[in-house]
């Protein structure tokens, strides 16, 4: 109802501009002078100093998430992550065994295909951690611990601040595995801290300043038939991210592409008119990552792609070659893709708008698919 959504024209709508809260509850009370409080943990901490590898499961929005907890989990704790679609571990005999902490990812707690994963996971023999947004649901209640996200009820089919969510619980599971490991050092560990505790607030930033724009170029883009995303490094699930978005929602051809793999197949793709997402690196990153995407975009641009960027603040060197550029504020590598999203989930929710479809309730698709 609409007293439901607070005056909002959609759930989705609303659970965007939460995005920002849903980080913050999520931190909230976990990040004490520097250090990473997860009592629910205690329980299970002789296991998880054993584990030496970790596998993330989970399906959709959450598997993206765990591509970044993966990427994050790895350059701070020094453990092996994977990464995995729930129904295809489940089906395929993998490997694994009480060394193995197998971290489910999952908004509702009800996904039936990573259930079964976690089910098999513990039959195996792994240690089982679940990172949900539901109270007492299933997946839960069947792992050995939980790290509830509190991103508070997710309405819109379409998961929006359940991601961001997501990842901020995974980086602190990778912060706390770190000092756990000695594998990095308590001020190391006290600074991505201080930078998780700064997205809040950029994250409102953004919902704040790129909102209305993208929905004018939403508005101009309703009848086209296809969208690239490109992203590298943390950018890439954010691409993926991206692209899914616009699949549910206005059900349109998208696909998102690690920019590194362009010349590996996708540039044929590129013909005049094509509209390209760009997530573009941080100009200040040590890496050289930011060159390579500012060379990928003239390379689609010369080849007639209609380019917007998503670039930190003050990049000028993306400005000569992108149709437009949508800001966000500066941060750590880690932490840009929980601002370079917010505006793909808008992009998303206004390209459906334009198209007047349904943005809660997309045809074909289910909040919590409960079949396998
Ligand atoms: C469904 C939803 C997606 C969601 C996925 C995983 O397919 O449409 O938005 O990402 O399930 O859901 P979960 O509740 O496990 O996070």
């Amino acid at each position: 109802s609409a007293a439901e959504k607070g005056g909002w024209s959609s759930f989705m709508k609303k659970e965007i501009s939460e995005e920002p809260d849903a980080v913050a509850n999520t931190l909230r009370g976990r990040v004490v002078g520097g250090t990473v409080q997860l009592p629910e943990l205690d329980g299970v901490a002789e296991e998880l100093a054993g584990i030496n590898r970790v596998l993330i499961l989970a399906c959709g929005t959450a598997a993206y998430a765990g591509m970044l907890g993966k990427y994050a989990i790895e350059a701070w704790a020094r453990i092996p992550v994977d990464v995995e679609l729930s129904h295809e571990f489940r089906y395929r005999d993998p490997v694994l065994d009480e060394r193995t902490l197998v971290v489910s990812v999952s908004q509702s707690g009800e996904t039936m295909d990573t259930l079964m994963a976690v089910r098999y996971a513990r039959e195996q023999g792994a240690r089982t951690l679940s990172i949900c947004n539901t109270q007492g649901a299933t997946i839960p209640r069947e792992s050995d611990a939980v790290l509830y996200t509190h991103a508070g009820p997710e309405v819109a089919v379409a998961s929006t601040k359940a991601f961001v969510a997501q990842v901020t619980a995974l980086y602190l599971l990778g912060l706390h595995l770190a000092g756990q490991r000695g594998a990095l050092s308590e001020a190391a560990i006290a600074a991505q801290l201080g930078e998780l505790e700064a997205v809040p607030h950029k994250l409102q930033q953004v919902v704040d300043a790129v909102s209305g724009r993208i929905a004018e170029l939403a508005h101009w883009m309703s009848d086209t038939q296809s969208v690239l995303f490109l992203g590298r490094h943390v950018g890439f699930p954010v691409a993926l991210e991206g692209a899914l978005k616009l699949k549910e929602l206005a059900y349109i051809h998208a696909e998102g592409f690690a920019a590194g793999e362009l010349k590996h197949g996708p540039i044929a793709l590129i013909e005049p008119g094509q509209i390209v997402f760009v997530l573009v690196p941080s100009p200040r990153d040590p890496s050289s990552l930011h060159k390579k995407v500012v060379s990928n975009i003239q390379e689609i641009r010369a080849r007639g792609a209609r380019v917007i960027a998503i670039a930190e603040l003050g990049d000028v060197a993306v400005v000569p070659f992108a149709d437009e550029v949508l800001r966000v504020p500066l941060a750590a590598p880690f932490f840009q893709p929980l601002l370079g999203v917010v505006p793909l989930h808008v992009f998303g929710m206004e390209l459906a708008t334009a198209k007047g479809l349904d943005v809660d309730q997309p045809r074909n698709l289910a909040k919590s698919v409960t079949v396998e």
